[in-house]
């Protein structure tokens, strides 16, 4: 019961927060967020790391350098927020599962070398990673399945105090590591699980995909909508989402599991397609932090991970 007077607690000051965001003007909104915002807290680090992230994407991308397609980077905002969850919460150990060129290795390592401590496991089939960002003292890298390990031992979740997860999308995956990594969670890890909510990467839906810009998200999710109904039309009413043949299905097996067992509280995405006008609040508040430019729409808004925090079993 605390815990939950806690969570309506928090989300009435994100939502008093939120609404100040669409009232008032700019001025107003650097006053408010100003004062106790974390974003505000962080915001000179902060531009640092979007800065360095873009000269990291640069480089990842440079055909003189590598052949690998690094793909799947994650988003600004999100990446944005789990460095302040590092930097907040100054965790000891945190498991990466998914790193390929290392976008995400590079902020979470940053934000450990911010903290003067803290170590970064990270597990992947490739050693992409390792050419891109170099050996580095906060960093344990293995070229390794994660479901193996966690297979044969478990209380090897119970090592790492926050958990990254972005490697396979599909159901399959994800029942595999709510089983061998969740199940055996005996603390309240802080997990971030990469695009989960993620429209397009249901291939019905990715001709919906305009440009992830913040001018066309209710045009792409219009459209999402009539592919949908067309969709079910066609077929006897059946669900789009939950055909056998649906490949992208980790948001549903996760979310599924995390609702059969209660094991997650305080979850949150800043996905515009789950969470439209709190992800544009958001947004608005990177913007006066001069951490963006969203509004001109030159950059992607999308931002497909949730955040959660793992329930202790009583
Ligand atoms: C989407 S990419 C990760 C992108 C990265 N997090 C970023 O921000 O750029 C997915 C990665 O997961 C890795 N992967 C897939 N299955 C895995 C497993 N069972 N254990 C460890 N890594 C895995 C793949 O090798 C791939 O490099």
């Amino acid at each position: 019961m605390a815990r939950f007077i806690d969570v309506l607690r928090w989300w009435a000051s994100v939502n008093d927060q939120a609404q100040v965001v669409r009232r008032v003007p700019w001025k107003e909104i650097y006053e408010f967020t100003g004062a106790r915002g974390l974003v505000r807290k962080y915001r000179v680090e902060l531009r640092n790391e979007l800065k360095a992230a873009k000269e990291f994407s640069t480089r990842t991308k440079d055909p003189s350098r590598s052949t690998i397609k690094c793909v799947g980077q994650i988003g600004q905002v999100e990446a944005s927020m789990l460095y302040i969850l590092l930097r907040e919460t100054q965790p000891k150990a945190v498991l990466e599962i998914g790193a390929l060129c290392g976008s995400s290795t590079r902020w979470m390592l940053s934000a450990l070398r911010r903290n003067k401590k803290g170590t970064l496991f990270t597990y992947d089939l490739h050693p992409f990673a390792l050419d891109f960002i170099g050996e580095q003292s906060n960093w344990k890298f293995f070229v390794k399945d994660v479901l193996q390990e966690a297979v044969h031992d478990s209380n090897f979740v119970n090592r790492f105090d926050v958990l990254f997860i972005d490697a396979l999308h599909t159901n399959k995956f994800a029942d595999s590591y709510t089983r061998v990594l969740l199940a055996n969670s005996k603390k309240s890890h802080s997990v971030f699980v990469h695009d989960i909510f993620s429209p397009f990467q249901i291939p019905e839906f990715k001709a919906c995909q305009i440009d992830l810009r913040r001018q066309n998200v209710h045009k792409e999710i219009a459209c999402i909508h009539d592919v949908a109904a067309k969709y079910a039309d066609d077929r006897g009413g059946r669900d789009i989402l939950y055909s056998p043949q649906q490949m992208a299905g980790e948001g549903l097996a996760l979310s599924s599991w995390l609702a059969r067992t209660g094991r997650s509280q305080r979850m949150i995405s800043f996905s515009p397609y789950a969470n439209l006008d709190f992800a544009f609040r958001i947004l608005a508040i990177f913007e006066v932090h001069h951490l963006g430019d969203f509004l001109t729409g030159q950059r992607q808004v999308n931002n497909p991970s949730i955040f959660f925090q793992m329930t202790k079993y009583a």
